[in-house]
């Protein structure tokens, strides 16, 4: 058993589109080696994934229990650091700093938000589209950058700052990656961006939110402290721009390899959003996420003791052939599509909206803008990992 899920995991990563048959086999969540110090539990159908995401004794804490206690004085702080800062670990609890940073994030990446700045996007992503010429390189020099000018937008800085963002950006993501010796330069990062946010309130200040989103972000000083929005603002860095950029790279891929559904949404511009709900539930852009019991408990029928992990494969379950009927082929007519590219439960996206209309709009602009898609040089995709997506595809420009 094994060997054989780890083979099934291996292919599925792999699998582009189509031939993933296999891994559907994988019915119920099973034990498997986890590659931490304990074993836990993989699920890969819908239904698993949905009662793990549910669970109230799982948790989305990456640096729960005995780990902790293993590490040495640096490995505790930038751990410790790393909680404050990164995305997607928010733990559910009323009234705690965690739980406000949510909010933050959830308003202003919410429904309301995101129509008032529809405009902003759109303008920028025809401004990006017409500032090549003859190529383009769809991911560094479009799906990449409209997701920044957002958060430059929600910030009220000028995109001509965006280096100032990725740098925030880069020195957090260091942190997360595991680099204990990156925590001082992030806590710089940090610092910094507390102090942009105070100045930024006090230009623009107490007047509200304007009509078109700007400085959304930084009026949340209305409500809370400096620190809650700072941490906002680093989680939003570090969950907000590559996925998006991936989300719009393998829509383009999706795109590519079906001419046909090209056609039709060239022609009915508003299939683009059914088309990304479709890359979201084929392409799942974060394919996997994990859980750890806060105590000892059972998942369906399965024993869990306290501290053991769980894998949910996001991607896997969404090609779940027991809700969705031709599961491996892009429907641009499905009913209803409840997959779980942004996950379930407690810790579910809160900037999903957002999200699917930077995307959308992405396509859409794209699509007015040529004739057809057509490539200039091979896609190169990134290293198989927990996120899936491009490291370029280039196409030509009329
Ligand atoms: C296509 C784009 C995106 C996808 C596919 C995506 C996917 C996800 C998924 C699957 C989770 C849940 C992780 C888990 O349960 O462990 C999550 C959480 C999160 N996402 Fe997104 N996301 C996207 C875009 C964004 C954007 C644009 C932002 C912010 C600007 C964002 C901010 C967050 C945050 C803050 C969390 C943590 C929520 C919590 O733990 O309470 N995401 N995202």
């Amino acid at each position: 058993m094994k060997n054989d899920l780890q083979d099934k995991a291996r292919e599925y990563r792999l699998g582009w589109l189509h031939g993933l048959d296999s891994f559907r086999d994988g019915t119920r969540a099973e034990r498997q080696p986890a590659p931490g110090p304990q074993p836990g539990l993989l699920a890969t159908t819908y239904d698993s994934t949905c009662r793990l995401l549910k669970h109230p004794a799982l948790r989305a804490d990456r640096y729960p229990g005995p780990e902790l206690q293993t590490l040495g004085e640096s490995e505790r702080a930038a751990n410790a650091l790393r909680r404050e800062l990164e995305a997607g670990r928010f733990v559910k609890r009323q009234d705690s700093r965690e739980s406000q940073a949510r909010a933050i994030v959830a308003y202003v990446c919410g429904r309301a938000v995101a129509a008032s700045m529809r405009p902003f996007i759109e303008r920028c992503a025809s401004a990006l589209l017409a500032s090549r010429r003859e190529k383009l390189d769809l991911v560094a020099d479009y799906a990449a950058v409209l997701p920044d000018y957002v958060l430059c937008h929600m910030l009220a800085m000028p995109v001509s700052d965006r280096p100032r963002l990725r740098h925030w950006a880069d020195e957090l993501s260091r942190v997360a990656d595991g680099e204990t010796h990156a925590v001082l330069t992030a806590s710089a990062a940090a610092h910094d961006i507390r102090r942009f946010i105070v100045a930024r309130y006090a230009e623009l200040g107490n007047r509200g939110d304007a009509a078109d989103g700007r400085g959304v972000l930084v009026r949340r000083l209305d409500a809370y402290p400096e620190d809650v929005v700072t941490s906002a603002v680093a989680v939003m860095l570090a969950a907000g721009n590559e996925t998006v950029q991936d989300l719009i790279g393998s829509a383009a891929v999706v795109l590519l390899a079906n001419p046909d559904i090209e056609a039709r949404v060239r022609s009915s511009p508003n299939l683009a959003r059914p088309l990304v709900e479709e890359v979201l539930r084929l392409e799942t852009p974060v394919q996997s996420t994990d859980r750890v019991a806060s105590e000892s408990t059972t998942v369906g029928r399965c024993p869990m003791r306290k501290w053991e992990r769980a894998t949910v494969w996001l991607a896997a379950a969404n090609r779940d052939r027991a809700v969705f009927r031709d599961a491996n082929e892009v429907r641009l007519d499905r009913r209803t599509n409840p997959h779980l590219a942004f996950g379930l439960g407690a810790n579910k996206c809160p900037a999903a909206a957002l999200a699917r209309l930077e995307a959308q709009i992405a396509i859409r602009r794209l699509l007015r803008h040529t004739d057809a898609l057509r490539l200039a040089a091979p896609i190169v995709r990134k290293p198989e990992g927990v996120l899936r997506g491009l490291r370029s595809l280039t196409i030509a420009l009329p």
